[in-house]
């Protein structure tokens, strides 16, 4: 598969108080054409700051401060929010956990899906001789159809009369399901979702990670998932990274990392899923907290609260090494 986006050694941090906050130090990341790749990990790991550095839309105090960030074969690092904007959107779309605060109350659903639409799809800027011809109405009306085709898409029931519905007639499920659709409104190369699922009941939510999965394998699209939960990753994923305080910690395929974890985080995070097969569960919440990213502890981050963590480990820290194919550790005692 062909990488779509790659980025080398990402770091973002914040600046507050004459204190720097470590939120994503030195991150490689990649995300292939059509795949499905998850950043697992607890509150506070890093994972927005990520998905946001990707994108350019970290706000002061946040600040990307070095690293590479690559749309295939265009280095998108330096490019200024013009250019940036150009891309957001149409080639690389977000959607996030609230819907509420991304829609509009005062415009219908339908105008607020069609406007991306417009915007990115059929935007008369651009040099296109077709696209000039097209008039205002013919527009408009082009851009109502594509919308109302996405709805339908994303499983929207009774697309044409709820395009003049507004987001406070919709459901929570239903809303998310009307972020997909303006997302799509480019039929974008990548969606980036930041916990898209949590504010929703289970069987909605494991509606929306479906719906998402159908859209990629039909549309060849990538997703980039972000959650703190690993029965989520097994759902969908195809790839996944752990990341913990700031660090990429395990990264492997989804079937390689629920039968081979390796690093003692992510098998604590795979011992928080309830099985439906083990009747005695031994479930157990990670004990401790995830350290201050403002003076994080020498060694390896996760020491502190590590089961096999040893003296060597507070003071050295470990590299992510791959220990075999694909399958990548950051800790010192794993072979
Ligand atoms: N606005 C902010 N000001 C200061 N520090 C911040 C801010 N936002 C994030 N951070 C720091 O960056 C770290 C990573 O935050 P991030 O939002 O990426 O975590 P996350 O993994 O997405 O967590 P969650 O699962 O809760 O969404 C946090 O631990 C925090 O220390
Ligand atoms: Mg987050």
């Amino acid at each position: 598969m062909k990488e779509l986006v790659k980025v080398k050694n990402l770091k973002s941090y914040f600046f507050i108080d004459n204190a720097v906050i470590k939120a994503v130090d030195n991150v490689d990341l990649v995300i292939h054409g059509g795949e499905i790749v998850g950043i697992v990990g607890e509150s506070g790991a890093g994972k927005s700051v990520m998905a946001l550095s990707i994108i350019k839309l970290l706000r002061p105090p946040g600040k990307f401060l070095s690293g590479q960030i690559w749309l295939e074969d265009e280095n998108i690092t330096e490019l200024n929010m013009k250019d940036m904007r150009r891309i957001r959107g149409k080639r690389i779309s977000m959607i996030f956990q609230d819907p509420m605060t991304c829609l509009n109350p005062r415009l219908t659903i339908g105008e607020q899906i069609a406007e991306p639409v417009l915007l990115h799809r059929l935007n008369t800027a651009k040099n296109n001789f077709f696209h000039k011809l097209l008039n205002r109405r013919i527009r408009k009306n082009l851009a109502k159809k594509i919308a109302i085709e996405n709805m339908q898409k994303v499983g929207i029931p009774d697309a044409e009369t709820r395009y003049n519905s507004y987001p406070h007639e919709f459901s929570g499920g239903m809303r998310q399901r009307v972020m997909i659709a303006m997302a799509l409104a480019a039929q974008p190369n990548l969606i980036i979702a930041d916990e898209p699922t949590t504010a929703l009941d289970v069987t909605i939510q494991a509606q929306i990670l479906q719906l998402l999965c159908d859209l990629s394998h039909e549309m060849g699209m990538s997703v980039l998932i972000i959650t703190h939960d690993m029965s989520v990753i097994s759902e969908i994923c195809e790839r996944v990274y752990v990341m913990y305080a700031g660090k990429v910690h395990e990264e492997a395929t989804v079937e390689e990392l629920f039968e081979n974890p390796l690093h003692p985080y992510t098998r604590a995070l795979l011992n928080c899923i309830p099985r439906v097969d083990v009747e005695d569960q031994n479930m157990q919440p990670i004990q401790g907290e995830m350290p201050d990213l403002i003076s994080p502890p020498a060694g390896c981050s996760f020491a502190p609260r590590c089961q096999h963590g040893t003296e060597l480990c507070a003071i050295r820290e470990p590299e992510l090494r791959e220990v075999s194919k694909n399958h990548w550790v950051r800790c010192l005692f794993v072979n």
